[in-house]
């Protein structure tokens, strides 16, 4: 088996893009959010929750729940779909995107960009309903899959088993992904056969939402210019930080992550 690498704080913190005094927002780099619905507004809301606690200067939302986004986060700039977006230098798509037609085009938009991405929730089931997974191989720009168990096991054709860095792996290589597999210990494997494990965390973040919130703040990262692996794990690190220091309190709601994320970047 390959060595199973586990990161410290003190490698995320190196990672992270820091800040001085030449710091400008365009060159801190800028993340597209195509996320939410008007069926699903709050995974909108959650993803650009996740992506403010980032690295980026400037945040881009594609999609069809800019009022509630606005309204949570002004800073945001809102178009109606991801071809109207502008300039970003990532993106984050599925969250909470819905499964019709309408999502799909979204989705093939972000895979046509030459541009790093990360695909959550409905952007994964859209993969496997609209048979996108060959473009997918055949792209050039690094993609991030975030799954949790079921939706590994739609992509996979197989549930992770007891061998989930194995089966993370196995599906990094097939899909030539980044997989982030969430969960307990979520796994991080890349397509040329490295695999890391999260030590942060708590079951606390066992609530609808917090997976849209990682989400954000991966794209970010991804937008920053971090490498794949590296956006993975700090996301996932800082992610289960944030659930962490946001459970000292008592039970957390994912928006509540969202801020308790803010409080634990490196920044
Ligand atoms: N221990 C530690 N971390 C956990 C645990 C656990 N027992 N369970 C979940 N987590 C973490 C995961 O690692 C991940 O970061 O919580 C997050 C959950 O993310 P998702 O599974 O994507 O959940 P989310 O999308 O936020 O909400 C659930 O997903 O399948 C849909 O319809 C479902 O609306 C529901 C939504
Ligand atoms: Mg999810």
């Amino acid at each position: 088996a390959p060595a199973l690498h586990v990161p410290e704080w003190d490698d995320v913190a190196g990672w992270w893009p820091r800040l001085g005094p030449d710091s400008e927002k365009y060159t801190r780099g800028v993340v597209g959010i195509s996320t939410g619905s008007a069926t699903y507004p709050g995974a909108a809301v959650l993803s650009v929750g996740g992506a403010v606690a980032g690295p980026t200067g400037m945040i881009r939302y594609a999609g069809s729940a800019a009022a509630q986004v606005l309204q949570h986060y002004p800073s945001v700039i809102a178009t109606d779909r991801v071809a109207n977006a502008g300039r970003v230098q990532a993106w984050v798509c599925g969250s909470g995107l819905g499964g019709g037609e309408a999502a799909a085009t979204e989705l093939r938009s972000v895979l046509a960009t030459p541009l790093p991405a990360v695909l959550d929730a409905d952007a994964l089931t859209l993969l496997v309903d609209g048979a996108m997974a060959d473009q997918l191989r055949d792209r050039v720009a690094p993609i991030v899959i975030t799954p949790h168990d079921r939706e590994f096991a739609r992509l996979a054709g197989e549930a992770p088993g007891g061998d989930r860095v194995g089966a993370a792996l196995k599906l990094a290589a097939w899909m030539r992904a980044t997989v982030l597999l969430k969960g307990d210990r979520t796994v991080v494997a890349t397509p040329d056969g490295r695999a890391f494990a999260n030590p942060t965390g708590t079951p606390v973040l066992a609530t609808g939402g917090t997976g849209d919130v990682l989400a954000g703040l991966l794209g970010s990262l991804l937008a920053a210019g971090l490498p794949p692996e590296r956006a993975a794990l700090a996301a996932a690190y800082l992610h289960g930080l944030a659930g962490q220091e946001a459970a000292r309190q008592g039970p957390v709601t994912a928006s509540e992550v969202a801020a308790a994320l803010r409080a634990v970047v490196p920044v």
